[in-house]
């Protein structure tokens, strides 16, 4: 088994023996990328704080790098991580299963899914019955190969800036990366720029209280599928109300839900019982939450 970033970690150590023998139906957890077919670095638009003592990467105990919280380069160091079983983007996958649970099925010939920062390509399997084609954007070099290996076509980018032209796709979904980049407002009116009318735009990130800083660095970060440390940095989560205001300048109204894991899947989850864990709607969209709308039509109406 490679060695990894988090493979010192107790926790992963832990969870690595329960997850010996095991595959994820989609993938292969050690396979290797051979293709990119996007060349040379994509400014990013994310910003990488540094903290007084933490200047850049420098080797942490196992070797690895230690990096600046939400340095996009952490998805380069876990590459090997998308889709490995039990692996550090496990909880990921939960997630993405409650995306696509509100991606409508396509509606004509060629309806166009862009997935913005698709990473890994993790919603792949949870949306391939609905019958769009699957474009997906990322800046992380090494995530776009293995996204396509999943059915995705890949195109390298930044969600801030996209590379696309106006009111060309069917549904714009843009999961867990609100929260990594500086300026959410400026992702939702991209993605509303290349969204058709009548087209549904699917968000999911964490709230800005202490409540989202509480359980999805606090908590999360210490926990078996929770996010790795240092990816998130809790002075980036999203503001609600500026969200909902920016989709709505942009032409959708969004719904807003809260979203948590199943405690009872997890505690099976632990135990080797479960192979995934159901993300469950909850009233407060205080912490990890999904928010959904359709863009206006020309008249100003959801079609
Ligand atoms: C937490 S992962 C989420 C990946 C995927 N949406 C999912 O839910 O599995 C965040 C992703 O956002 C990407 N990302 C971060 N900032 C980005 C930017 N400015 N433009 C494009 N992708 C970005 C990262 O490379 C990473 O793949």
């Amino acid at each position: 088994m490679p060695v990894t970033a988090t493979d010192g970690s107790g926790w992963l150590a832990w969870t690595r023996a329960t997850a010996e023998g095991r595959s994820r139906e989609e993938g292969s957890a050690t396979r290797e990328s051979h293709h990119d077919g996007h060349d040379g670095p994509v400014p990013t638009s994310n910003p990488v704080p540094r903290r007084p003592g933490l200047t850049g990467p420098h080797p942490g105990p196992a070797g690895p790098p230690v990096r600046p919280r939400n340095d996009p380069a952490q998805y380069d160091d876990l590459a090997d991580q998308w889709w490995r079983p039990r692996g550090s983007f496990e909880m990921l996958h939960w997630i993405a299963e409650a995306r696509a649970r509100l991606v409508p099925a396509a509606d004509r010939p060629g309806s166009l899914l862009l997935d913005l920062a698709c990473g890994g390509g993790v919603l792949a399997p949870h949306v391939q019955r609905l019958g769009h084609r699957h474009v997906g954007l990322d800046l992380s070099a090494t995530a776009l190969p293995l996204a396509r290996e999943h059915g995705i076509v890949p195109v390298r980018g930044d969600v801030l800036r996209l590379p696309f032209g106006d009111e060309v796709a069917d549904v714009v979904v843009a999961g867990e990366v609100l929260e990594h980049v500086a300026d959410p407002a400026r992702l939702v009116s991209e993605a509303a720029r290349v969204l058709k009318p009548g087209g549904t735009l699917v968000l999911d990130t964490i709230a800005d209280t202490w409540w989202g800083r509480f359980s999805s660095v606090t908590v999360a970060e210490r926990l078996p599928a929770g996010p790795p440390r240092r990816l998130h940095d809790p002075a980036l989560f999203v503001d609600r109300s500026a969200l909902v205001e920016a989709a709505g300048r942009a032409g959708v109204v969004l719904h807003l839900t809260g979203l948590r894991p199943s405690a009872l899947d997890y505690l099976a989850w632990l135990t080797g019982r479960r192979l995934a864990v159901r993300m469950l709607a909850t009233r407060s969209t205080a912490g990890l939450f999904q928010a959904h709308g359709r863009k206006t039509t020309v008249e100003g109406r959801p079609s």
